[in-house]
């Protein structure tokens, strides 16, 4: 069971929609068809780049939990501001990269912040990197030293919770106890397609791994009709819990 008080409580709460589409238009349309059926609305770097950081503030003003994917990551001092300025904006998640010093920086902004309804996750590796695109990118060893080393990282600095694959989440689970949260992305229902996705498990598998929270995106957004695509992973995970 969950301490952390950033835990979910129903299985709706556990799902969290990526709103990754070309305009603010096309966010509140999706948004629109799948109300009510998804916990939290995931802001990404496709639409934070097209108004979506406004369009954050106006969701979580209508009282939607928001999840500002901007994955920071630069000098302690850039991050320190940037935290708080985010710490104003009525966030639930915010994502750092999981370096110990960025970490750090972002956990410290936060307390001078004073705003303890923002969990900080810290990114532990993307779940679109396979071991060759580690080695390409000057790391050695396998992907789950690196998810682990980094995972301890995020504890050790007080994170909120961490983003990992969900193929790594009970791993997650036993080394980081009960008091953060996990989120995973690289969601796939039976049947969808993986994408550019490489590590990816399904709705079921993912929670009875110990995920908190499950980004399902594509299999969502791009269907024929996302609330019943949105209803049939939430009807996946309450199964699963
Ligand atoms: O469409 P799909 O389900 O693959 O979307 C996954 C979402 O999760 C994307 O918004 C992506 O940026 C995000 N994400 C990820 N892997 C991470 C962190 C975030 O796929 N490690």
């Amino acid at each position: 069971m969950l301490m952390n008080r950033f835990a979910p409580t129903t299985a709706i709460d556990r799902l969290v929609l990526p709103l990754d589409v070309p305009n603010v238009d096309a966010a509140r349309t999706l948004v629109a068809a799948t109300n009510g059926r998804v916990g939290v609305y995931k802001i990404g770097m496709e639409l934070q780049f097209a108004g979506g950081l406004d369009y954050a503030c106006e969701l979580a003003g209508d009282g939607h939990k928001v999840f500002l994917d901007v994955k920071l990551l630069d000098i302690d001092n850039t991050v320190t501001q940037a935290v708080k300025n985010i710490a104003k904006m009525g966030m639930t998640f915010v994502t750092i990269h999981a370096y110990p010093k960025t970490m750090r920086a972002a956990v410290e902004a936060l307390r001078e912040a004073d705003a303890p309804d923002l969990c900080l996750l810290g990114v532990t590796v993307l779940t679109s990197m396979s071991e060759d695109d580690l080695a390409a990118a000057g790391y050695r060893g396998p992907v789950a030293n690196l998810v682990e080393a980094r995972a301890l990282d995020a504890r050790t600095a007080g994170m909120g919770g961490i983003v990992c694959a969900a193929t790594e989440a009970d791993r997650m689970r036993a080394i980081l106890g009960d008091d953060m949260v996990i989120v995973t992305p690289g969601i796939r229902p039976a049947g969808s397609a993986a994408g550019d996705q490489r590590r990816v498990m399904t709705p079921a598998d993912a929670i009875r791994a110990g995920s908190d929270y499950l980004v399902v995106g594509r299999p969502i957004s791009k269907a024929a009709d996302p609330a019943a695509a949105a209803d049939a992973v939430v009807t996946e995970i309450a199964a699963a819990l």
